[in-house]
């Protein structure tokens, strides 16, 4: 049991990679939200993940790497997959591969299937932590299972301290939601909409990509409830009802307590601060009445998002 988690500051990053090194759990902002890393060929480092968030052990890890190169030391890249990487990696993309068999990683990391999920994460505190680390760290988002993924080291603290060595403080996460999950089973698969848009996957692909059909694929955040807050969420609501605060998208002339997506209702910006908003609300209100959102773009992700939370 850790008494203590350290809050460190980015020049403190060669120290987290040896907290890393020495089996300890090291959470670190990605443009996605903050992940909760682990020495992904480390079994008792990855348990310690799944004892922190207190997480159902059947859900298999990311590995976060910082090139190609890695990715290339633990999973076969399929042509289709070399594609997608080389358009969006570095970024808020993750492709599930075939493990390579001597990846050496942890099989707690995969959850025995013989394929492994792996991002190149953009977010220079992630890069420089993971080129120091120089090997796959597993890292699932820094939140106790079944709530809002964090935003901001502060998110990560409230849910985690006690129970991690440290926290690496990046400010915010600019995109804001988890990375898109793309499988292939015959042919690319969307697995999770996420913080890459589905449109500009298939604009690369030259086609629409394939949908989660195939029950053999463990698609993540299945549990409904994956990112649910305290507070009671209505949905596509057009005004807030008395006891309701409202989360905005738009300009709008309520009284209720409030928070805005996007005054100017900008999709990347929503995305950006829909858990960090989910996160606020949910301190002062018993109930949130939530503005509809367009299903374009990260609209998408930020509905399946909502959808989870509200139920
Ligand atoms: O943006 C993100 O993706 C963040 C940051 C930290 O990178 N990470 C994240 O990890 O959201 P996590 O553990 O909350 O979600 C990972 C999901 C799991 O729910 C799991 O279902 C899916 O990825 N996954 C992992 N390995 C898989 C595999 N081999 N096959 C299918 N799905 C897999
Ligand atoms: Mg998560």
């Amino acid at each position: 049991m850790i008494s203590n988690t350290q809050r460190l500051s980015p020049k403190d990053i060669p120290a987290a990679a040896a907290m890393l090194r020495s089996g300890e759990l090291v959470a670190f902002p990605t443009e996605t939200v903050y992940g909760l890393g682990a020495d992904a060929r480390n079994d008792r480092a990855v348990a310690g993940i799944f004892a922190a968030k207190s997480r159902p052990q059947f859900n298999p890890l990311i590995v976060h790497v910082a090139n190609l190169a890695a990715v290339e030391e633990i999973a076969e890249i399929p042509s289709q997959a070399r594609s997608l990487a080389a358009a969006f990696w570095p970024g808020p993309l993750t492709l599930v591969l075939p493990t390579r068999a001597d990846s050496g990683l942890s099989d707690l990391v995969t959850a025995g299937l013989d394929t492994v999920a792996v991002r190149i994460p953009f977010n220079p505190i992630a890069q420089r932590l993971l080129q120091e680390f120089n090997g796959p760290v597993a890292a699932p988002s820094a939140n106790p299972s079944g709530k809002i993924s964090p935003t901001t080291a502060g998110h990560v603290l409230d849910g985690l301290s006690g129970k991690i060595a440290a926290v690496i403080d990046g400010g915010h996460c600019d995109v804001g939601l988890e990375s898109t999950i793309v499988g292939f089973d015959n042919g690319p698969v969307l697995l999770r909409a996420g913080g890459l848009p589905v449109e500009l996957l298939n604009a690369v692909l030259r086609r629409e990509i394939g949908q989660n059909t195939a029950t053999s694929i463990s698609a993540p955040g299945q549990l409904k409830s994956h990112y649910a807050p305290k507070a009671m969420l209505r949905l596509n609501a057009e005004a807030p009802e008395p006891n309701e605060a409202w989360l905005a998208f738009g300009p709008h002339s309520f009284n209720a307590p409030s928070l805005n997506l996007s005054q100017t209702r900008d999709l990347t910006e929503a995305a950006a601060n829909l858990f960090a908003h989910l996160h606020a609300l949910d301190k002062i209100a018993a109930r949130i009445a939530v503005a509809p959102i367009p299903t374009t773009g990260l609209g998408l992700a930020i509905n399946d998002r909502l959808e989870r939370a509200a139920s």
